[in-house]
């Protein structure tokens, strides 16, 4: 194994409800990818992710549906985490930040950061709501947009016009708990002076630079994560509270503090190490290895967590020391549905645990139409139209096509034995050099996180199996000339193996499945994949179903 550690994380997400296409297509199926790619490439990875189960969203959610917050997170912790399972995102821990080992992980951040002077502690003026006896996240606010009018702007954020907001901005506030106007009440919170890290900050995400030495290569970085981070640097870094008044979440650790929780920023990210440290004791492994300056460590997310995991997270590992900084922050751009973009609140979205139960075994058919239109640069468009048209004719027409007739003839030709290779000719040769480079070329794109491009790479396997198949037509041969049929069955079957390995990443059900139908075990992405002469194959089934109309018309009519 090498001993260089990848230490790969995917957003916490929050545990108050369920996961959706966007959710995936955004920080868990790329990330999912690359890890199994590293797997099979044999490197020391650890893919960690867990719940979220803190934040005003979870307790505003309790109080609304009458329950406790933690009732709700045990209830979508459980949910999701058998939902990423079942879809074959394959973490290697799911941990919780309620854990008390989070808590404690946390806490000991917090502390070391205050006995740094990292934090500026600062009294001001907040909303309160009287009638819930409660402090006001700033999305518990809404009010008018100072700036276009809108009347149902939030304390953070317009959603018309798109201004970043702070709650005292909004004309005629009133809190979305009561529906009351608010009241301006005085607390003291943690605040981190960001623009006290401008100058290395700069360095590090403009040149790849840190401590004066190259960290990583910036230019493969994607441009969306470059700007979005330099604009908010070029428009002047600013102080943020890090606390909040809470009575859900990581107590802060400070004496007379009582009703202070650590805010998000100090407590979801922290939880990618937590989450290690629980893995490592279940595993015999020291934690720190993961987490050590040369590891490399991989965030993957979504575009509105860019600003978190690229300034403020590094901010806080660089000022506690001895942490590695992200050598790369993969964000994916927003995935849409139909056209609109993704809603919980109204609804408009695909659940995945839903999907898994409208289409059973046919997980890879999403994870094939996600990572074939993952918004990689820009935001893209989900419609069953188009999922439905890749299934029929990408998936069952090119992929389960080509597998099929290979397996089919060779057991009907030569009951599954895997036949010779004779005379080759230039055809069979090109096939097999172009064979010998694509697992570099598929590595290459997954190694950039170019997920889109790696998969139409393997594609391009199966649709080269299908035209050599096309043009040698080993069926019209087999009764007048044996030893070419055998030779073109042969490369074809090379051409399968190939494909259950290099499958894998992105469609792991079906690779499986393709493993047990050419019978073999490859573990590693570099082996030779040969099939040896008289190699016995099994039967075979088919690896993709063809999905109908009518399907189709469920699901539309589901969203509507
Ligand atoms: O935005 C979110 O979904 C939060 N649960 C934070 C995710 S990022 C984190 F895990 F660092
Ligand atoms: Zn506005």
């Amino acid at each position: 194994m090498n001993s260089k550690k990848y230490t790969v994380t995917s957003a916490l997400p929050y545990a108050n409800g369920p996961l959706h296409i966007g959710h995936i297509a955004g920080a868990y199926l790329p990330a999912d990818i690359y890890v199994r790619y590293r797997k099979l490439k044999k490197d020391d990875v650890l893919f960690v992710c867990g719940s979220d189960e803190h934040g005003a969203a979870i307790t505003l959610r309790a109080k609304k549906e009458g329950k406790t917050p933690k009732e709700i997170v045990d209830y979508y912790h459980d949910l999701n985490k058998s939902t990423f399972k079942e879809f074959g995102i394959d973490f290697d821990i799911y941990h919780r930040t309620s854990e008390e080992l989070h808590h404690q992980t946390a806490q000991e951040f917090f502390s070391v950061l205050e006995s740094k002077n990292i934090f500026t502690k600062k009294t001001s003026e907040q909303f309160y709501d009287q009638e819930h006896q409660q402090f006001l996240a700033d999305r518990y606010i809404s009010g008018q947009c100072p700036k276009c009018s809108f009347d149902g702007a939030y304390g953070d954020q317009c959603e018309k016009c798109g201004s970043a907001l702070s709650p005292n901005e909004l004309i005629d506030p009133k809190s979305t708990l009561s529906g009351n106007t608010p009241v301006l009440k005085s607390t003291s919170h943690w605040y981190l002076p960001m623009q006290d890290h401008e100058v290395w900050l700069k360095d590090w995400i403009e040149n790849g630079i840190l401590d004066g030495e190259l960290h990583h290569d910036p230019k493969q970085w994607r441009s969306q994560v470059n700007g979005q981070c330099m604009s908010w640097i070029n428009s002047g870094l600013r102080e943020r509270a890090m606390t909040r008044d809470l009575d859900w979440g990581v107590q802060v650790p400070v004496e007379g503090a009582d009703g202070k929780v650590l805010y998000v920023w100090l407590d979801a990210p922290i939880g990618y190490i937590s989450a290690t440290k629980e893995w490592a004791s279940q595993n015999n492994k020291d934690w720190k290895d993961y987490w050590k300056k040369d590891a490399n460590l991989i965030h993957f997310i979504g575009k509105d967590n860019i600003v978190f995991h690229a300034i403020i997270f590094p901010i806080i590992l660089k000022a506690h020391g001895d942490f590695a900084l992200p050598v790369n922050v993969p964000a994916n751009e927003f995935l849409n549905l139909e056209g609109q973009k993704l809603s919980t609140s109204r609804n408009w979205a695909i659940w995945l645990h839903e999907y898994l139960k409208d289409f059973e075994g046919q997980q890879d058919a999403l994870r094939y139409v996600l990572c074939a239109t993952a918004p990689e640069s820009k935001d893209t468009d989900f419609t069953w139209k188009d999922f439905q048209t890749r299934n029929n004719s990408e998936l069952v027409g090119i992929l389960g096509n080509f597998i099929n007739r290979v397996v089919v003839l060779t057991n009907k030709y030569y009951d599954g034995l895997v036949p010779g290779q004779n005379a080759l000719q230039d055809y069979d040769k090109e096939v097999l050099s172009y064979l010998d480079c694509c697992g570099d070329k598929v590595g290459d794109c997954i190694e950039n996180y170019k997920m889109r491009d790696g998969l139409s790479e393997v594609m391009n396997i199966a649709r080269l199996g299908n035209k050599y198949l096309a043009d040698t037509e080993p069926w019209k041969l087999k009764k007048t000339d044996e030893k070419r049929t055998e030779t073109i069955l042969n490369i074809a079957l090379q051409i399968s193996a190939s494909l259950s390995v290099y499958l894998e990443p992105f469609l792991p059900f079906a690779a499986k499945q393709l493993s047990q139908m050419l019978n073999v075990n490859f573990t590693s992405w570099d082996e030779s994949k040969s099939l040896d002469k008289d190699h016995k194959i099994n039967s075979s089934a088919l690896l993709f179903a063809k999905i109908e109309d009518d399907k189709m018309e469920e699901q539309l009519n589901k969203l509507k």
